[in-house]
């Protein structure tokens, strides 16, 4: 993880956030290649699961929205951590965590009397100070509250959305009435959320402020099977982090919530975990989440959020089942699962579909504006379709470093051979291995691979 960590700062993927000010715990900033490589996974996850869907359609909700939203989700009350603390060192942690760092034993879903238990039966020290005096474990609610100015009193309290989930629900009869969907049907988002978490590191693996991809996809229970749909979503989940974001297959596998760990309205829920440095972790949550969401809603809301068939007039309370994804842990994961050395070279092994860069285009001398020409005649054509770096400076070899590092797929270089026959080198990032091509078939080559 080191090293993950510190290649991203080296090269612009993620710096700590507020650095300069002595930083501040779990928030992180995107630089140039981060935030391309982002925006890349993104991209890729809309155009999958809203562009290419006839069933699905997306929405973009406010990121602050009313209490009452968040007393009738449930999370006002109950969405919460459960913190021990240090009373020698004053660290601050998840009892979770300290129980699954110290046995290796899953206790997530555990209430703070059995945490308790457990860290004092097992004589749990303090990871930091080595002491045993932690104080009882207590739960400590992740929502941001906000004060809107504007409002006076009680009714001034908002807060800034934990899940983009609530975003579909409440919304969910402005769509059903504004579109022509018919059920099943999804309403995706794509966006930020906001939880006040105690995390231990890890990089972007989990911080206050994060990107979720979510997506309540609503059916009536008495016409479609969950099981089908679930196993579908299952697949399809699958297919995006291994076919389109290019991540190993063998580095992931589903984990099965037990009764313990399972929110009391799921019927059932699945993680699909990636084998992090720091262990197997979720990545990615799939959930049937019955009609519990729409219900409360309506119950809060006083407002019918049920549907009529138009066919027979019924009214139903679709249920519902949400893929939930978070954008930046994602693109942990391809950071994580690219990083490779190969002697003595760093190398990120992006998939050309997200890598920040899909080429790069040097002139072999910087000082021969003849070669320098040339090259800028190849750079402009390329950066008009896709994304491309232009780099002149220093020894040949470090300018191939420096692509490994950023996952460029492709360096080209024009060198005097270009001025004769018109071809130029193309050394492939995982190999090294070099080939000339001619000028006018680079745009092609580049696209092949991207569509391979
Ligand atoms: N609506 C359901 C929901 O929000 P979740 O398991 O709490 O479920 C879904 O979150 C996904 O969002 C997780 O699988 C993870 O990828 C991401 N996520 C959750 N909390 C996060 C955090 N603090 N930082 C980064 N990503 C987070």
């Amino acid at each position: 993880m080191d090293k993950i960590v510190s290649l991203s700062k080296r090269r612009g993927f993620i710096f700590p956030g507020s650095e300069i000010y002595g930083g501040l715990a779990n928030t992180y900033d995107y630089g140039p290649v981060g935030a391309e490589l982002l925006r890349n996974i993104r991209n890729l996850w809309w155009d999958n699961f809203v562009h290419k869907k006839t069933d699905i359609v997306g929405i973009d909700a406010s990121l602050i929205s009313h209490q009452e939203v968040w007393k009738a989700s449930g999370h006002a009350t109950g969405f919460a951590d459960a913190l021990v603390d240090c009373k020698n060192c004053k660290l601050r942690m998840r009892a979770d965590h300290l129980i699954e760092d110290s046995t290796k034993e899953n206790s997530e879903g555990l209430n703070e009397e059995k945490l308790s238990e457990i860290i004092r039966d097992r004589r749990i020290a303090c990871p930091n100070c080595g002491k045993f005096n932690w104080t009882e474990v207590r739960k400590f609610n992740l929502l941001f509250p906000v004060n809107l100015g504007i409002i006076e009193g009680d009714q001034s309290l908002a807060y800034l959305r934990g899940e983009t989930a609530q975003g579909m629900f409440i919304n969910f009869k402005n769509v059903v009435d504004s579109t022509r969907v018919k059920l099943p049907f999804g309403i995706a988002q794509l966006g930020k959320s906001f939880r006040n978490e105690i995390t231990p590191g890890n990089s972007v693996f989990r911080t206050l402020e994060f990107e979720q991809g979510e997506i309540e996809y609503f059916f009536d229970p008495e016409v479609s099977d969950w099981q089908e749909l679930f196993e579908n979503w299952k697949k399809q989940m699958f297919a995006f982090v291994t076919e389109t974001l290019g991540v190993s297959k063998d580095k992931l596998k589903w984990r099965e919530h037990d009764d313990k760990e399972r929110s009391f309205y799921s019927k059932r829920t699945v993680d699909l975990e990636y084998e992090f440095p720091f262990g197997f972790k979720e990545l990615w949550g799939l959930a049937y989440r019955t009609d519990y969401d729409l219900k409360q809603h309506s119950k809060f809301s006083k407002q019918d959020l049920s549907i009529t068939d138009p066919q027979s007039g019924k009214k139903i309370a679709p249920h519902v089942i949400e893929p939930a994804v978070g954008i930046n842990r994602l693109l942990l994961t391809v950071l994580c699962d690219a990083y490779s050395e190969i002697e003595g070279r760093v190398v990120l092994k992006l998939s050309p579909k997200i890598a920040p860069y899909k080429a790069a285009v040097f002139p072999l001398l910087a000082n021969k504006p003849e070669l320098v020409e040339k090259a800028k005649k190849v750079y402009e054509d390329l950066r008009k379709n896709f994304p491309t770096y232009w780099d002149d400076r220093g020894n040949i070899g470090k300018r191939y470093l420096y692509q490994d590092e950023i996952g460029t797929p492709y360096c080209l270089t024009i060198d005097f051979q270009t001025l004769q026959d018109v071809t130029i080198t193309v050394r492939d990032r995982d190999t090294a291995k070099q080939e000339r091509i001619s000028i006018d078939s680079v745009s092609e080559f580049i696209q092949n691979n991207l569509d391979a």
